[in-house]
């Protein structure tokens, strides 16, 4: 609302007059000092929402949904109860909807998409769901329609970023850049969303979907988290020339990758991965977010900016009122028909280089679980191109880089070659180039 205030005579040169007919809030009784512009009532008028050119503050969204003079619901709720049963109620009486709820997308995509056809008279938009200032979405949606996408990945959760930069440049564990990350307010009381990967793939959902065509159900996709992230990570990934970042990556496999339709499969990950420290998402860092594209025309391209932030998701979030009201809101939502992309497999593996980090207290062990691995791998058939040892980091950590395989077979040989609790433990990280 801070921004429909501010841009008010903009949006009235461009025959736009946006009013905020109706709030609804968990709590109705809380102060409101951003709503302080608007004339507030809590007294229903008329169909149910604010009479005249007063604003109904309410807890109850039927009086959002069910009211004939609202057009456009901006959902900024989150959760997929409430949230849901409002916007597909919404989407049945005709009213547009702008969301940056990525998770009720990512949980209910198929629903989602038949709530908002293409020959219906709701739009549906959700810029400030994915990479919340970025303008990825109408990048995907629109810039790059042309175009055979055939990779998606990036950084896709800012407070996981700013916790792995804070590691990255003072070396402190990880229960300490959580505490401070939850100090600086970047963090929530509970992190389990954003440090387990929850958020983060749910983003990749909406970009697969976009970019690769395909509806990847949220459960199947190999989500490892941050909070097995060490010191010694960073300490043996800088001497590869590399840092340790959360990346969300879904890539088409398996036969071809330009032709888009020739590709079988599709490799969907979110997982701390290695990434060289000069490039795009190695230089990536605090509470930034980068998404990178893959596709045939174009070739590379980057998005990059605040992945989260009031006036950034506020940005996103009003862009998508403005193409909604000026008619330019894609529809449908996620253009790229299914039926191009069907029949794919979704795989769990990674087709990568992989790194290993083997780390105890024991040095001697640590290096004997090194040698181990180092055979098992070599013992693996097709064997990988190379398996290279690294420096041993501080504290007793030994590194191996494997060149080229399945990072499946890699997790699978070590865990072989490395019994658990022989006092040695184990990480094994994709390196994506
Ligand atoms: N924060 C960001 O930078 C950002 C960026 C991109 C996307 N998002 C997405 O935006 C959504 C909201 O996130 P947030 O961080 O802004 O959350 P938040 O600070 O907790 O705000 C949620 C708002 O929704 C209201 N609300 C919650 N449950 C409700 C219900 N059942 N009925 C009516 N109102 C309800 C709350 O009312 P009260 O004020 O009464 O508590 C509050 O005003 C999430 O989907 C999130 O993923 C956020």
């Amino acid at each position: 609302v801070e921004v429909l205030r501010q841009q008010a005579p903009r949006f009235a040169a461009m025959g736009l007059d946006f009013r905020v007919r109706a709030v609804c809030v968990a709590d109705a009784a809380r102060q409101r000092p951003e709503l302080a512009h608007l004339r507030l009532t809590r007294t229903a008028g008329g169909a149910g929402a604010g009479a005249g050119d007063a604003t109904l503050l309410t807890t109850d969204h039927t009086a959002l949904t069910e009211d004939p003079a609202i057009d456009m619901l901006v959902e900024v709720a989150g959760g997929t109860g409430a949230a849901r049963t409002a916007v597909l109620s919404a989407a049945r009486r005709g009213k547009s909807v702008v969301t940056a709820n990525k998770a009720l997308l990512a949980a209910h995509l198929p629903e989602m998409e038949a709530a908002f056809p293409a020959d219906g008279r709701a739009r549906l938009g959700f810029e400030a769901a994915v990479a919340g200032g970025v303008p990825i979405i109408r990048a995907m949606q629109q810039s790059l329609a042309p175009d055979t996408v055939t990779s998606v990945a990036g950084i896709l959760n800012g407070t996981t970023n700013f916790m792995l930069s804070a590691m990255a440049s003072a070396g402190a564990p990880y229960a300490d850049v959580l505490r401070e990350a939850q100090a600086a307010g970047f963090a929530e009381a509970d992190p389990t969303a954003d440090v387990e990967g929850h958020d983060a793939r749910n983003k990749l959902v909406l970009l697969a979907r976009l970019g690769l065509g395909v509806t990847l159900p949220v459960g199947a996709v190999r989500t490892v988290g941050i909070s097995g992230v060490t010191p010694a990570d960073f300490a043996l990934a800088r001497e590869l020339g590399c840092t340790v970042k959360l990346i969300g990556r879904a890539a088409l496999t398996g036969g071809g990758s330009c032709g888009g339709g020739k590709a079988s499969a599709v490799e969907a990950s979110v997982t701390p991965a290695l990434v060289p420290l000069d490039g795009a998402l190695g230089t990536t860092g605090g509470a930034l977010n980068l998404v990178a594209v893959d596709s045939a025309y174009v070739g590379r391209s980057e998005y990059r900016g605040p992945g989260a932030g009031r006036f950034p998701t506020a940005n996103s979030v009003v862009a998508d009122m403005l193409s909604i009201a000026l008619g330019t809101a894609s529809a449908p939502p996620f253009p790229l028909p299914r039926a191009l992309t069907g029949g794919r497999a979704l795989s769990d593996d990674v087709t990568c280089e992989a790194f290993v980090r083997l780390s105890g207290s024991d040095g001697g062990r640590v290096g004997a679980a090194g040698e181990a691995v180092a055979a098992a791998l070599g013992a693996q058939q097709p064997r990988p191109r190379a398996v290279t040892q690294t420096a041993r980091a501080a504290g007793g950590s030994v590194g191996l880089l494997v060149d080229g395989g399945s990072l499946n077979a890699v997790t699978a040989a070590v865990a072989r070659a490395v019994p658990a609790g022989g006092g040695v433990t184990v990480a094994v990280y994709p390196v994506f180039r």
